[in-house]
């Protein structure tokens, strides 16, 4: 994409963005607009994996995603993976958004239109309690071509204060959790509903869950990032997550029934599970298992191998 057609789609976005704000849901675009934008050239969707590789054979697709193979020991459960096949047959999600099909990033321009996104959300003050009391904005982190995104609720006090996505102590666990499925920080993109810190103003420390007027407002710019990296495989952590992504009435289902079963958002599969910032303060084994159990389900569905040992972690604990 040229420089200038960049800015074009920026502003046009920005200006959609600021109807939308001001109630409309509608935008009439004139017949001869409508014929142009069809004729616009269909970029090849060149994105790694892209033609959904569920028609390979599980050897073949996991020989095609080399950077998915092997790990580290992870510091949650002290392992590496085997290189085994994956014991399970993901069902290919297929998982691309239906809103722009042809917005397709060729290689490379994941990170810019990354990076333009942003440009925009660090200069944001939709917020203006939030734009007033931010040290820093958390816009996310990670590979931009990542197959697997967490979405958290909202920056805390670590994370304002480095500009990064879940480094406090819930982060620290998120990352051994990303560790004990084979795969680094680096690899996967971590964001969340909120890019500010909600503020707290009259206390010196502590977090607030986002309200439901700043979640919508700050929604549009996850689902573009969404929309940019355009992951296989979402997962959003804890309830408050899932309020952002789906709504308030999807939230109210109890997360132990939302939980281990395949969900949608806008047409990619999304996997709930617990908040790491309540594995904290529930020390119990048998809700750490479920959060590995979930992430058993992810891994499947991206055809990672899993070890006997993986599929074990916890049980032996729990006497099982
Ligand atoms: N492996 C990657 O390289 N990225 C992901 O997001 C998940 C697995
Ligand atoms: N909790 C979240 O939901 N997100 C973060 O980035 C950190 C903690």
């Amino acid at each position: 994409m040229s420089d200038a057609f960049q800015r074009l789609l920026d502003a046009t976005i920005d200006h959609l963005e600021r109807l939308r704000e001001q109630g409309a849901r509608q935008v009439p675009v004139a017949p001869e607009t409508l014929a142009a934008l069809r004729q616009a050239p269909v970029r090849p969707n060149t994105k790694k994996h892209a033609p959904t590789p569920s028609g390979l054979p599980v050897a073949e697709r996991v020989a095609a995603r080399p950077a998915l193979v092997g790990g580290e020991a992870s510091p949650l459960n002290p392992t590496s993976v085997s290189p085994s096949l994956p014991s399970g047959t993901p069902d290919g999600p297929g998982g691309r958004l239906p809103l722009d099909p042809n917005r397709v990033p060729a290689p490379g321009q994941t990170t810019a239109a990354l990076r333009a996104l942003q440009a925009r959300v660090q200069s944001c003050t939709k917020c203006p309690h939030l734009a007033d009391s931010r040290r820093n904005v958390v816009f996310g982190v990670g590979n931009p071509e990542a197959r697997l995104m967490f979405v958290g609720e909202a920056p805390g006090a670590d994370e304002d204060l480095q500009g990064e996505p879940f480094v406090g102590r819930a982060g620290q666990l998120l990352t051994r959790i990303i560790e004990a499925m084979g795969l680094e920080r680096s690899q996967v993109y971590i964001g969340n509903v909120l890019k500010c810190r909600p503020d707290t103003p009259g206390q010196a420390a502590g977090n607030r869950k986002p309200t439901p007027t700043e979640m919508i407002t700050c929604l549009p710019y996850l689902e573009e990032q969404i929309g940019i990296i355009r992951p296989e495989v979402l997962v959003a952590l804890g309830l408050t997550a899932v309020e952002g992504l789906l709504g308030k009435q999807a939230a109210a289902t109890p997360m132990g029934r939302m939980r281990g079963r395949w969900l949608e958002f806008r047409g990619i599969p999304l996997m709930v599970t617990y908040h790491p910032a309540y594995l904290l303060r529930n020390q119990h084994l048998g809700e750490k298992r479920k959060v590995w159990e979930d992430m058993l389900l992810v891994m499947e569905r991206l055809g990672l191998p899993i070890s006997e040992k993986q599929r074990g972690f916890f049980l032996k604990a729990m006497g099982q």
